[in-house]
Parts: C-alpha cells; structure tokens; sequence
C-alpha cells in the first residue's frame, strides 16, 4: 500500500492554521500540527482528526525564535511519520511597531517568527522534502507590496518571506516547488488597532469582493498550490476578495 503523504503545518492549532490542518487532513494527507503555547488546541484537534482516521495526526511544540527548534520539529516529524512531502510555514507574530517605539526585542519576534523560521525550517527539511518531490507553502499576507501603516517590522518580515519564496523557488528547483499564499482580512487580531472602532469595515470596503474571507479560503489555496498546482513555483498567491493594499 503506498504511504499516505505528511504535511507539516506551523502553528496549526487553531484559526488560520487549524483550517489548513483540516482541509490538508481532507485531501487525505497525513498532519503533523506544530504549537508553541496552544497545546489544549492542539490536542483538540489531534484527536478530532485521529478519530476520523486513525493515527494520521500528531503535535509537536517549539518556539520559532529559539534556532535549535527547527531540526527538533523536523526530526519528530520523520520519527514518527519516516518523511516529510509538504511544509507549510503559518506560524507568525503581529502586532504594531511604530517608529518612535519600536525596539530590538520586536525586531527579533517579528522577523524570528516571520521570516527566519521559515528559512531554518526549510534548510532542516530540504533533504526529507527532496526524497519526495515535495512541496513548501509560506502564509505572507496581502500587504507584502504597499506596507500596513505602523507595522514597519512586521511588513519588513512579511515582504521578506514572500521574497525567499521566489528565491528558494530557484535555488530548490527542480526538485520542490516554493509558492505563498497573501490573505487579506480573514480572522481579525485582538492588537490594539483592529479593535478601533471602524477599522474592520473601513479594511472591508477596500476590498473588491466587499466582505471578509474566510479561514478555509486559504486552506484551499494552499491545497491547491502543494498539491494541484505541478508546474508553478515562486507565485504568491492573494486570498483577499481584490484590491486590498494595492
Ligand atoms: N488573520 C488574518 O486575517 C491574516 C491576514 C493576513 C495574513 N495572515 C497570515 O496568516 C497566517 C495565519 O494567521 P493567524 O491570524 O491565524 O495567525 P496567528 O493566530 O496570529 O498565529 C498563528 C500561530 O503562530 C504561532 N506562533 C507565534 N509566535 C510563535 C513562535 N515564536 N514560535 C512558534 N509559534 C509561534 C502561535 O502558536 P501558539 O498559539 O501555539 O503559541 C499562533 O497560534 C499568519 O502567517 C499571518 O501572518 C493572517
């Protein structure tokens, strides 16, 4: 019987990242859901996913900020599945960074969760992802081209990573495919500004599609792009209903 293939999401215990887990789960893909803090979550949704099929899920923890976490993910996932076909870097950190108080601790937080750990992932993965022809999906966001006002580290770290998509595109060719997907508005944070009054609707209207996304809107992109779309690498893909920060 051939083995079922195994994706690796980061930070897929709940919201953005549970969806992709699913929809992943779905298309009968094995998952190992990664966490930092979430373990309730993750256990959650483990269990919701194992008693649908049997033994086709499990968790690991790690803190992307720490450097040695990345070949530690990497090893459970080959200890307790033998390989690795997909890896989808979710996980992330955001919040405000205004210039007059912006300082070195958001500088390491946003760019260790954003963009290195998405880097040091890969390169521990490589040699696994090679031996299947695999695939990576990195989650960047809508506003990768015209930056978010007042998040000057986040929108550094988020055009960072849609940029080592198109350059791990090439430097890992022929042998994965590296493509994005850029979601708009689809779960709102509980930071300080998304909670003023008029922000949502104000982000809303810009959009074409006059609504907000939903969580499994991205779940099917990156489905399709580790899964269905063979011949394209280096896209990023935008999941925000048009027009957002353009
Ligand atoms: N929400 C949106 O509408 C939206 C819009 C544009 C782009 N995006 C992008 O889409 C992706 C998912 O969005 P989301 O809103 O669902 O994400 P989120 O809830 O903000 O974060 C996802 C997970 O990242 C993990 N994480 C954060 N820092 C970490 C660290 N140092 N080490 C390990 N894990 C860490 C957390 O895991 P634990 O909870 O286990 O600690 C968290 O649950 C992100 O890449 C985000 O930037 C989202």
């Amino acid at each position: 019987m051939k083995n079922k293939k195994i994706a690796l999401v980061t930070g897929g215990s709940k919201r953005i990242g549970a969806a992709i887990c699913e929809e992943l789960h779905k298309s009968d893909i094995n998952v190992m859901i990664h966490y930092r803090d979430s373990k309730e979550d993750a256990v959650y949704l483990k269990t919701k996913l194992n008693k649908i099929r049997e033994n086709s899920t499990d968790i690991v923890q790690g803190n992307l900020s720490k450097f040695d976490s990345y070949e530690n993910i990497i090893s459970k996932v080959i200890d307790k599945f033998g390989q690795l076909d997909y890896l989808v870097n979710n996980a992330a950190s955001y919040y405000p960074t205004k210039i007059d108080a912006l300082n070195e601790k958001d500088w390491n937080d946003l760019i260790a969760t954003n963009l290195k750990a998405p880097l040091f992932l890969c390169q521990a993965a490589v040699k696994f992802l090679k031996e299947k022809n695999g695939s990576i999906v990195n989650i960047t966001d809508a506003l990768e081209n015209n930056p978010k006002k007042n998040y000057i580290i986040y929108n550094i770290a988020k055009s960072g990573l849609a940029s080592l998509t198109r350059s791990l595109a090439k430097d890992l060719s022929p042998d994965i495919r590296v493509n994005a997907v850029a979601p708009g508005a689809i779960l709102w944070s509980e930071n300080n500004q998304e909670s003023e009054a008029g922000y949502r609707e104000n982000l809303i209207s810009q959009t074409f599609l006059k609504k907000q996304g939903l969580p499994e809107n991205i779940a099917k992109a990156v489905v399709f792009l580790l899964t269905t779309a063979l011949y394209s690498t280096g896209e990023v893909i935008h999941v925000d209903g048009g027009g957002l920060y353009k």
